[in-house]
């Protein structure tokens, strides 16, 4: 595990997308897996501005999202399908046969999980999966639980995840109740995971998942066995870490 510490949002959201430029660059049919929040805009925003610049193209790359709401209208402004094009996609060359995202509103979900891994299964591997932390330790929307899911599944969102993200609706009465999302068998397949951290409101919970006991209490503590972590955070997520 490689845990870097940044003074500056700045630094950090460009030493993030220098990583996943640079994945693009040595492999450019390189296939991502992409997180949505609060933690990755800057991230993204790099990431743009280094396409801007010429510097790299999406043409040949494939990527899949870790989650989407369930029963949210596609074009919710909150929706993921909303939050990535916003961020990332309406701004790059990335054809959209090769976006992947999990559709939260598909008649059967059962069915629209087991399309979604058999997608990821034909890609190949993911080479560079990008995660944040929930405040519960989640990773994708792998909440908590005694046991935890392989694959891509439904899942009840925890009341905290369900506060957490309330300051993007208008009331968290608004904030869906389930989610599909990718499963941590997944998560941990890929080649290299950068996971990213910001803020003193998750150091308690990131020095959990990275030196505390390796628990299904804490998903993000199951990363602490894959042998390509690279860890980003800011000074504040850094805090506590001992
Ligand atoms: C997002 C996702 C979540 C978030 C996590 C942190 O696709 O899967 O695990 O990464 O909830 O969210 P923020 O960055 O908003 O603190």
């Amino acid at each position: 595990m490689n845990i870097i510490t940044f003074d500056s949002d700045a630094k950090l959201n460009e030493a993030a997308a220098n990583i996943i430029v640079g994945q693009i660059q040595t492999i450019p049919r390189a296939v991502l897996g992409l997180a949505t929040g609060g933690t990755p805009v800057g991230i993204y925003k790099e990431i743009v501005r280094d396409y801007e610049r010429g510097m790299v193209s999406f043409r040949n790359v494939t990527t899949f999202n870790l989650d989407e709401y369930v029963n949210l209208p596609i074009d919710h402004p909150e929706s993921y399908h909303s939050y990535m094009n916003a961020n990332l996609f309406s701004h790059i060359d990335l054809p959209e046969s090769q976006r992947h995202i999990p559709d939260g509103n598909a008649a059967d979900l059962e069915a629209e999980c087991r399309r979604y891994d058999e997608a990821i299964e034909l890609s190949g591997q993911i080479d560079l999966q990008l995660l944040g932390l929930g405040h519960n330790g989640h990773i994708g929307f792998n909440e908590p639980a005694h046991a935890l899911i392989k694959g891509t599944h439904i899942v009840e969102l925890a009341e905290k995840t369900r506060e957490a993200n309330a300051r993007f609706f208008d009331s968290i009465d608004d904030v869906p109740k389930q989610a599909l999302t990718m499963g941590v068998g997944t998560i941990l397949k890929a080649k290299k995971i950068l996971l990213v951290v910001k803020g003193a409101d998750k150091a308690d919970i990131i020095r959990e998942a990275l030196q505390g006991p390796i628990t299904t209490d804490v998903p993000a503590s199951l990363l602490q066995t894959h042998p390509n972590l690279i860890v980003l955070l800011d000074s504040a997520a850094a805090g506590k870490l001992a």
